[in-house]
């Protein structure tokens, strides 16, 4: 049974997936825009509806020990300007209309339409741009972002660490010369040992395809962040690599 999916479970994601497109029309949010860069489904409906509490929750206070209450959320929250784009939306948790105001222009890009579609519904918005594209990717973009998160998202990019370092270029064309860009992601080199709870949870995210970060290191990231903007700021919290990091140099 390892790795398979059975038919009961099959047809619970089918029944989720319903669930999540009616409840996305009900809402009257905007079509995704979609592209070719519609991946494999890893956040699934099933996945994102427990994302929240595992995940944002319980994983990263006990596993990463750096809780998202005290150090993620008040980041992305300080540092949401007028016209906001989020890269890597999962369940939508940041984009919550408490935490970004109804006054932000907002757009969501994802690889992955199920999540775009949970999270769009999760703005209570209906004029929010969604579009499906690969941040490893030329982005289909045409605006200049005032601020721009990206958190969670490195450490799911199965590449090398110069690829996913290539993300901070990417994106840095596309905003403003003043803009901001916020960040984290779970760290594999040069951070504290994991604690029981830690290795077991690594494993098995690293095992299923979840987390591709085996060379990941904060130095690198740094680095990369201070080739391509004025001005980075950084820090580790437990496996955690935090970051802002404004004005991109063009
Ligand atoms: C771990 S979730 C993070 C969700 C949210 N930002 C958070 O911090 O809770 C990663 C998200 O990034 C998306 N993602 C992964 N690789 C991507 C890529 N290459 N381009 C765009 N999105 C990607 C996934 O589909 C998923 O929605």
């Amino acid at each position: 049974m390892t790795g398979s999916t059975t038919a009961t479970e099959s047809q619970s994601l089918q029944a989720d997936l319903r669930k999540t497109t009616a409840a996305t029309k009900n809402a009257s949010a905007p079509d995704v825009v979609k592209g070719k860069d519609d991946q494999e489904v890893l956040y699934t409906p099933w996945r994102l509806a427990f994302y929240d509490f595992w995940v944002l929750g319980i994983v990263t206070s006990y596993a990463w020990c750096c809780p998202t209450t005290t150090y993620l959320l008040p980041l992305f929250r300080a540092n949401v300007r007028k016209n906001h784009l989020d890269i890597g939306v999962g369940s939508g948790y940041y984009l919550d209309p408490s935490t970004v105001p109804a006054t932000t222009k907002l757009t969501l890009v994802d690889s992955e339409s199920h999540a775009l579609a949970v999270a769009k519904v999760r703005t209570k918005r209906s004029d929010v741009t969604a579009i499906v594209a690969n941040v490893v990717k030329p982005l289909p973009l045409s605006q200049k972002y005032d601020s721009v998160s990206m958190y969670y998202l490195l450490h799911c990019i199965a590449g090398s660490i110069e690829e996913k370092c290539g993300v901070f270029s990417n994106i840095k064309i596309h905003m403003a010369p003043d803009g901001v860009l916020t960040g984290a992601n779970i760290l594999n080199k040069g951070v504290k040992q994991d604690n029981f709870f830690g290795a077991w949870i690594r494993r098995g995210i690293t095992k299923h395809g979840i987390l591709h970060n085996q060379s990941d290191t904060a130095y690198d990231f740094e680095h990369a962040l201070r080739e391509n903007f004025h001005k980075v700021e950084t820090w580790v919290v437990g496996s955690i690599f935090i970051f802002r990091a404004e004005s991109p140099k063009i």
